[in-house]
């Protein structure tokens, strides 16, 4: 227990507020999981699979339109609407707090309160941060103590000092007697509402991972990006990789991709490059603080992955097949007739009949998904086969190279390296990608997302590229990580992808780690030529032995394709119009030169 006041006196004016029928401080062990698990099973919310197929874990069918996270129904409520920015939706805080208080009041009537005390990284690290989040959803007690360091523990660290609060009812109270259902959401009120200034977390309505899986997007993300700000680190949608070559030392290298694109598959790879190794310290986000020898280190706050089932095989990611063998949640997979979990792709043969992820009969042909596209699993981050020695190290880990990249089946090459940390923070400013099934909406549709921080940035965006500069003027420039924008995504006008992905990636990270190490300088490898998008490799600068992919495609992937840049640069202007008047003069100045390079690049050819 606690006796932190500020804590207890939270907890009792929640207590007051959505008036549950019992409070259930959660002390994170095995026993108590095993204890909601097993009455999620009685009420329907769980379905225990076959153990001997996948011991200890469990399938959860939510409601249909509970699926994923509702970027319409997330608003940033800091005092000055300016501060939320117009990437952001907002309210006026005290408008929200009058709305939310309405809703919450009473709203976990006839449920179970949990406190659930969690830290964002390893306890006691001086990059984490803990939060407290109230909620009426032993769903997502299940999947915090898999996501997060949860319980007593917490506790114990957290002694009397400050905690962020993050609050959640499903927003479903139960008349007396009144029967549960095993997803229980409010239909009509969603509200996913973060206050910045308050480091406060309100969550509404929804019991879908992202919107109510707290520590995740709204506190590591949107809270921790405003507190990074007024501290001076970043908090990012990163994953977080170890590179290790035959020989030589390890590197670490943090990506951003906006969500389903690939996080989870590069942070785990098997590299196809013989003698490289790839070692996972996270797949979604990264806390990052300068160190006292000036370079930035890197913590996963999280201790789970929540990942995109559909697409995750023993071919596309072995290593996420392999975490998921035991004690793992899956929610909105399909279920074979033996017990265990399916999803689209998850096996060369696709099951005769099969359960669907709604509960109905399914047939192999019908035509419908059998699992839903953002059907997620979640699995402690240890039992991946290639986790890094390091990944719980408190000091974080130096991060040597940062990535930005997303879908893009044209004009984008596979690789090129930014001029400086200025020319990187503009790449990622007009970074893009396909939309995909993370979040509600249409998929397939281009976006620029800067930094994938888009719908996950606490504050307004502009600020935020401010930051990243401000940061890096007061860096020392060799210290700082250098910067690559990747695309794995081309394709050919047919609609042939040029590049295989997955494994073969290797080939592109082997020539990022020449490029930070020097090494290679000596055998033509790691090179780079400068053209008006940034330092590229040459054709004989990667290394493709082995590779299976024609001369042709490689000159395309690595090609500056003029025309196609140009075309995109009126698009960049109004991103870079909508994103409004705090954006730092130094980005605009960066779009000013590229336009000349390109044009100076048009005359010459
Ligand atoms: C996620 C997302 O769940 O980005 O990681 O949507
Ligand atoms: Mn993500």
């Amino acid at each position: 227990m606690t006796k932190n006041k500020a804590l207890l006196a939270w907890v009792n004016e929640i207590t007051a507020l959505c008036a549950p029928d019992r409070v259930h401080w959660c002390d994170g062990s095995q026993a108590e999981y095993d204890r909601l698990c097993g009455e999620m099973v009685k009420t329907g919310t769980f379905v225990k699979l076959n153990a001997q197929k996948r011991p200890n874990s469990y399938l959860c069918r939510s409601n249909p339109s509970d699926v994923a996270r509702t970027e319409d129904r997330t608003f940033i409520c800091s005092r000055q609407q300016a501060d939320a920015g117009p990437t952001n939706n907002w309210r006026a805080p005290a408008e929200m707090k009058a709305t939310l208080t309405d809703l919450f009041r009473g709203c976990m009537q006839g449920r179970t309160m949990y406190v659930i005390p969690f830290s964002m990284g390893p306890l006691g690290s001086a990059i984490a941060h803990i939060g407290i989040e109230i909620t009426d959803s032993p769903y997502v007690v299940a999947n915090m103590r898999i996501m997060t360091r949860m319980g007593q523990a917490v506790l114990d660290v957290l002694g009397n000092g400050k905690f962020v609060r993050c609050l959640h009812s499903v927003g479903a109270p139960l008349k007396s007697g009144e029967q549960d259902v095993p997803w229980p959401c409010n239909a009509t009120n969603k509200y996913i509402v973060h206050f910045p200034e308050e480091r406060a977390i309100w969550s509404f309505g929804s019991g879908y991972g992202g919107n109510a899986l707290l520590g995740k997007k709204c506190f590591a993300l949107r809270i921790a990006s405003a507190m990074a700000r007024d501290e001076g680190w970043l908090a990012e949608h990163m994953l977080i990789l170890g590179l290790t070559p035959p020989k030589g030392p390890t590197i670490y290298i943090a990506a951003a991709f906006p969500s389903a694109c690939g996080k989870t598959n590069l942070a785990m790879m098997n590299p196809t490059l013989p003698g490289w190794k790839i070692r996972c310290v996270g797949d979604d986000i990264a806390w990052m603080k300068f160190g006292a020898d000036g370079r930035l280190y890197a913590i996963n706050p999280e201790a789970g992955c929540f990942g995109v089932a559909p697409g995750t095989s023993m071919q596309s990611n072995p290593n996420a097949i392999l975490m998921l063998n035991q004690n793992s949640i899956f929610t909105n997979t399909a279920m074979t007739p033996e017990g265990d979990v399916w999803w689209e792709d998850m096996t060369p043969e696709t099951p005769a009949t099969l359960t669907d992820w709604q509960g109905g009969q399914w047939t192999s042909g019908c035509g419908r998904k059998a699992a839903h596209p953002n059907a997620r699993f979640t699995a402690p981050i240890v039992q991946c086969p290639v986790v890094d020695a390091a990944w719980e190290d408190p000091k974080g880990v130096p991060i040597a190279a940062i990535l930005f990249g997303g879908r893009r089946p044209t004009t984008i090459p596979l690789v090129c390296e930014a001029f400086s940390w200025q020319h990187g923070t503009f790449l990622g400013a007009i970074q893009s990608s396909e939309t995909t099934a993370a979040a509600a909406g249409a998929v397939g549709v281009v976006r620029r997302d800067p930094m994938a921080m888009l719908p996950f940035c606490g504050y307004n965006m502009g600020d935020y590229l401010a930051h990243w500069l401000k940061l890096g003027q007061q860096a020392k420039a060799s210290q700082l990580p250098r910067i690559f924008y990747v695309n794995w995504f081309r394709k050919s006008p047919q609609g042939k992808w040029l590049w295989s992905g997955y494994g073969e990636n290797s080939r592109v990270l082997k020539w990022i780690y020449e490029r930070v190490t020097g090494n290679g300088r000596n055998t033509g490898k790691g090179q780079a030529v400068e053209t008006p998008i940034g330092l590229m490799p040459s054709v004989t600068a990667l290394d493709t032995k082995g590779l299976n992919v024609s001369a042709q495609d490689l000159a395309e992937l690595l090609r500056v394709d003029v025309a196609g840049w140009l075309k995109e640069l009126p698009g960049i202007r109004e991103h870079f119009k909508k994103l409004g008047e705090r954006l730092p003069q130094a980005l605009v100045d960066e779009l000013a030169a590229l336009d000349q390079r390109l044009l100076d690049q048009r005359l010459q050819t």
